[in-house]
């Protein structure tokens, strides 16, 4: 007799808006082709631990619009390096993948799906190298993973920053100064760009082109010698001075990634109100990015991923991540999609039109040559 599909789901890295959606589409179809569902804790930790719930429909009924994911998730637990407890004897890391792919076997598992970034679905990758059964689907509100054009949640977190720029606009403009918001995106500048553009911020500043502070007091000045005594910044936490180094806000011990990003707003911002006459004050949008109701654009996304999931699964297409290309749900080898960032191409129209409607990006010199 052959034994029913049983499937596992994880969320893993940072949350974001969209995963409940995900988790919601993946349970409804696999539970509709009389498939078993559980659904692991807090990400890795969960399968290294054996921590897991069935995940039945009435779970996942009405958790489309939730943010965050009811599943819990974790950005620190990596099964090839991991810390059983940091108040253990032991805190050194260990290797415990074998564990978590005989945890994997002991549940009866036919695939795992797991729903990350590019940290969880490298480490899916190793499961896959390993002989694990499992599939991928593509989260981060920095929108920096490769092989798929975009990630939900990334959506979600241009509405709140562009919200934001909306805003600070009517006061920043009641008050003649310089506002200036500071988007994450870690070293991709997707969000900054995108709500930069979409709230028709006056500079924009994102990793990709390393700004020249005497650039930016040029535009300022430039926009006051037109009648606008007011300025809107919309400005990366990877955006870095030409020739300088990114602003790291901390680096925590226990973490993949240990690296923090914040704060360049404020360097910035002390020399603009200096040098332009400029009162200037800083919002650091930082985690109100992540949180609350997925946008529908990410809901649709986030359901047309966790069906595509399922359909890889079915396929036995192991190893693959669900994408979406040129208006497409597509897959993509999960190896194709890691360990490079996508990052904002200087070529594009989009980058183009930020100059043509009059925006600048702090170094104008780089403007020159997109412009070229
Ligand atoms: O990758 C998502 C992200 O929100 C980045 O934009 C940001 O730099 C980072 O995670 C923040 O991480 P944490 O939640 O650990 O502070």
């Amino acid at each position: 007799m052959r034994r029913k599909t049983k499937i596992g789901l994880l969320t893993g890295g940072g949350d974001c808006p969209g995963l409940n959606a995900v988790l919601r589409a993946v349970t409804k179809s696999a539970l509709k082709k009389g498939w078993h569902v559980i659904g692991f804790r807090d990400g890795y930790k969960g399968l290294v631990e054996n921590k897991f719930i069935h995940l039945r429909d009435r779970d996942v009924s009405g958790i489309l619009v939730k943010g965050g994911t009811i599943l819990g998730t974790n950005n620190k637990a990596n099964p090839f390096k991991y810390v059983l407890s940091p108040y253990a004897s032991d805190k050194f890391p260990k290797d415990l993948s074998r564990r978590a792919f005989s945890i994997f076997k002991k549940n009866g598992l036919t695939a795992l799906v797991a729903i990350g970034g590019d940290g969880t679905l490298t480490m899916a990758n190793r499961f896959h190298q390993m002989g694990m059964p499992i599939v991928g689907v593509p989260k981060t509100i920095d929108n920096d993973l490769s092989g798929t054009d975009i990630t939900f949640g990334f959506d979600s977190a241009l509405d709140v920053a562009t919200d934001a720029v909306d805003k600070l606009h009517t006061t920043a403009e009641s008050h003649h100064r310089i506002l200036i918001v500071e988007t994450m995106g870690r070293y991709a500048g997707w969000i900054a760009l995108r709500a930069g553009i979409a709230g028709g911020g006056d500079i924009i500043l994102i990793p990709e082109i390393p700004y020249k502070v005497g650039d930016i007091i040029q535009a300022v000045r430039k926009r006051r010698k037109r009648g606008k005594n007011f300025s809107i910044i919309v400005v990366a936490e990877g955006a870095r001075p030409m020739g300088g180094e990114m602003t790291i806000m901390k680096k925590l011990k226990d973490s993949p990634d240990p690296v923090r990003l914040g704060g360049v707003s404020y360097r910035i911002g002390d020399i603009l109100e200096k040098e332009t006459g400029l009162e200037t004050r800083v919002v650091i949008l930082g985690h109100l990015q992540r949180g609350g109701r997925p946008t529908p654009f990410d809901r649709w996304l986030a359901t047309g991923f966790g069906i595509k999931a399922v359909d890889l699964i079915e396929e036995r297409k192991f190893g693959y991540m669900a994408s979406f290309n040129n208006f497409r749900f597509s897959q993509v080898k999960i190896s194709r999609a890691v360990g490079r960032l996508k990052k904002v191409d200087l070529r594009t129209c989009e980058v183009e039109s930020v100059l043509r409607a009059g925006a600048s990006f702090g170094n104008f010199l780089v403007e020159a040559k997109i412009l070229k």
